[in-house]
């Protein structure tokens, strides 16, 4: 391959730039031009893109979100437009892709190689949802958004001596909750993947008042339900009085952490050496600290799971 393109596709990560900047730089290495598709498979579809070179990408490894942008594009669903595409990438030389963005994302890379244009998954998302993968890039900063953001709420939670439910991101995934929980001292986390008990919540906050705790912290996943749905069933069921708090897109901005930085440098440079030893419809991740390669199927197969023994844990210290 002489050259590639590279796109962001999803809810953006931090991160995200330092990965473009790998793929490009590693990509320059090798002799291999990139280029830069904009607002994801919108701009795959209209060719919408530039030639990003080595200066191109200097002085973005530590900026959040993405400077390819994103976008969710409904229509790349359709193989017309996957063909359309497909097309305009021809016209342009552009022999391989690189997609940065989440399980939805993947789904476009997998369509594109099924019709004959190679394509190769980086995990970026700060759910850590995606099978195959023990962590993704942006999954470690936005952890460390809300853990911040626990601890401040925390402050005036103790002074006011009230009890705070923190609604968190993960419509469908629970680790940022769990994780948050977790190093927070959350009393109880509430994950879409676990059933959560309403009596063993309140318990908990009674347990806690009747042992002079001056408050509890509640953490919700948005898959879950709303903060402001789980506050106004413990009023009803139990009188108990809640201040919510909603975190909502600031947990996906910021300044990458240096260990998503160094994942993004890890799994970016990684794709562009699957696209050139010749690997197809595959995705990039982490496993026991080592970079790995495995089939896009695969992960389409296997389902992202929380960790039951965080949960069970983050139970017996928050007693
Ligand atoms: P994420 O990648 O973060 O999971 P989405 O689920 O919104 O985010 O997917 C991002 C984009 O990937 C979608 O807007 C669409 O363009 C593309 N995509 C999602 N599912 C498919 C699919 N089944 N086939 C082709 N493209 C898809
Ligand atoms: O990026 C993942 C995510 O933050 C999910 O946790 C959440 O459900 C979704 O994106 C919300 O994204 P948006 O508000 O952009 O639709």
């Amino acid at each position: 391959m002489k050259k590639i393109a590279v796109l962001t596709s999803g809810g953006d990560a931090p991160g995200m730039n330092a990965a473009i900047r790998s793929v490009v730089r590693k990509a320059n290495y090798h002799g291999v031009e990139v280029m830069g598709i904009y607002r994801g498979f919108e701009g795959f579809i209209e060719g919408n893109m530039e030639l990003l070179d080595l200066g191109s990408v200097g002085g973005i490894i530590q900026r959040g979100g993405t400077k390819l942008f994103s976008s969710r594009c409904p229509e790349f669903k359709e193989e017309k437009y996957q063909l359309q595409g497909i097309a305009k990438m021809s016209e342009a030389n552009v022999e391989g892709l690189v997609v940065i963005g989440g399980d939805g994302s993947y789904r476009g890379a997998s369509a594109l190689t099924k019709l004959g244009f190679p394509s190769v998954g980086v995990p970026g998302t700060i759910d850590n949802d995606i099978p195959g993968t023990e962590y993704t890039i942006g999954f470690d900063t936005a952890l460390n958004t809300v853990v911040e953001s626990i601890d401040k709420i925390r402050d005036t939670a103790t002074s006011h001596e009230n009890s705070f439910i923190v609604e968190v991101m993960g419509r469908d995934a629970g680790d940022l909750a769990l994780w948050a929980g977790l190093a927070a001292g959350a009393e109880s986390i509430l994950i879409p993947e676990e059933p959560f008990d309403l009596d063993d919540i309140i318990d908990r906050m009674r347990r806690g008042e009747a042992r002079g705790k001056k408050h509890s912290i509640i953490i919700v996943a948005e898959g879950v339900m709303s903060g402001g749905e789980l506050a106004r069933i413990l009023k009803e069921k139990a009188g108990i009085h809640t201040r919510v708090s909603v975190l909502g897109h600031m947990q996906r901005g910021g300044s990458p952490s240096a260990r998503d930085r160094v994942l993004a440098g890890r799994l970016g440079a990684r794709a562009v050496e699957v696209l050139l030893e010749g690997g197809r419809g595959r995705a990039v991740g982490i496993k026991n600290h080592q970079v790995i390669d495995y089939d896009l199927e695969e992960a389409f197969k296997m389902k992202h799971t929380a960790e039951v023994s965080l949960y069970t844990l983050s139970k017996e210290l928050s007693i």
